[in-house]
């Protein structure tokens, strides 16, 4: 049950957390994990021995820098866009490749994290002040909108790594993969890390790591609502419950409510009553083969040009041009 409220919404936040925690079954995006604790918590993540995705990529990019920079390199410079660039783990090892040997580029990473960006770009002053950096604050598809208008001729390549399309369902896969196409012209290049279908048990430990720190940067989410929206979230009366179904390739995290509960969320005038086991989903996890890579690249309009995985062929990435 929920009471009525007439407030203006301010930010897209409280927006998506009123619509989410009104509408049944509940549901609050997981872009919404990121807050400076939020970020911490994902660096953590990386480096847990069940969170394979990150050193899967690493692995691939590494092993592969040179032909990736031969597919990237064009003798007028290129803009690399990168969106949802986190700390840019991975994205440094070709960064460092291109500043050593004098490429012509500059590097554009865009993330809803500010505290992410800010990190970022002062790390990559810090170690490499000669690459051109412009950092954007945004979600993604507003940001998409700009990248359409641009004025330059250059080449651009759009990467998209950690499989953090994952987050998105196939429908919304396919519209956010349009709206990059649209941005791009004869000759630009998206980059782009998918997780692949693999034992369920291996996927299922990457959300239900031993040490519980995916459990709380899942929990993460009922924090920052407390602190930034003033509400009344008791983590304890909540269970970290992830997911997956193999057949559709899903991942999904749920936090369960353990008992009929009451919270107040002060900023959005709102009551939420939990009944006891019901669910808040947070996350989704899509997990990919090529035949789903192929199918979403025809609708989207795009062709696969190259594709690259690690020795264990448990994560791809690959590059697209326009179809
Ligand atoms: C799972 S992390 C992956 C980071 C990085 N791509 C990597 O592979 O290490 C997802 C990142 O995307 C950002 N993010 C999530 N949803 C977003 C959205 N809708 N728009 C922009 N950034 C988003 C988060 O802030 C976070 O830094």
């Amino acid at each position: 049950m929920k009471t009525e409220q007439q407030t203006q919404f301010k930010t897209a936040f409280e927006q998506e957390v009123y619509e989410g925690l009104t509408t049944f079954p509940k549901k609050v995006s997981s872009k919404w994990f990121y807050d400076k604790k939020g970020d911490k918590l994902f660096q953590q993540i990386m480096e847990l021995p069940e969170y394979y995705l990150t050193g899967c990529e690493y692995e691939i990019i590494d092993t592969h820098k040179q032909e990736i920079t031969k597919l990237f390199q064009e003798q007028a410079g290129f803009d690399l866009i990168e969106l949802g660039a986190g700390d840019g783990k991975k994205t440094k090892i070709l960064l460092e490749k291109f500043a050593s040997e004098g490429i012509n580029f500059t590097y554009k990473p865009i993330d809803i994290s500010q505290n992410m960006l800010d990190e970022l770009k002062n790390a990559i002053n810090h170690k490499w002040p000669q690459i051109d950096i412009k950092p954007e604050q945004g979600s993604y598809f507003d940001v998409l909108k700009d990248l359409g208008n641009r004025d330059t001729d250059r080449k651009m390549v759009i990467m998209v790594l950690g499989s953090n399309i994952g987050n998105l369902t196939h429908p919304q896969a396919v519209d956010f993969l349009v709206n990059i196409r649209k941005t791009m012209r004869s000759g630009d290049l998206l980059f782009m890390g998918l997780d692949q279908k693999k034992n369920p048990e291996l996927v299922l430990s990457a959300y239900n790591d031993s040490q519980g720190i995916t459990e709380a940067f899942n929990k993460n989410l009922l924090h920052r609502i407390n602190e930034e929206l003033e509400s009344d979230f008791d983590t304890n009366q909540f269970k970290h419950w992830p997911v997956y179904d193999p057949e559709t390739g899903t991942a999904k995290s749920f936090l369960v409510s353990t008992q009929d509960q009451k919270v107040t969320i002060k900023k959005l005038n709102l009551e939420i009553n939990f009944t006891a086991w019901e669910s808040i989903h947070t996350e989704i996890s899509q997990k990919y083969d090529d035949n789903i890579v192929e199918w979403l690249s025809k609708e989207a309009g795009l062709e696969i040009l190259a594709q690259y995985s690690d020795k264990h062929n448990r994560f791809t990435d690959y590059v697209f041009k326009v179809r």
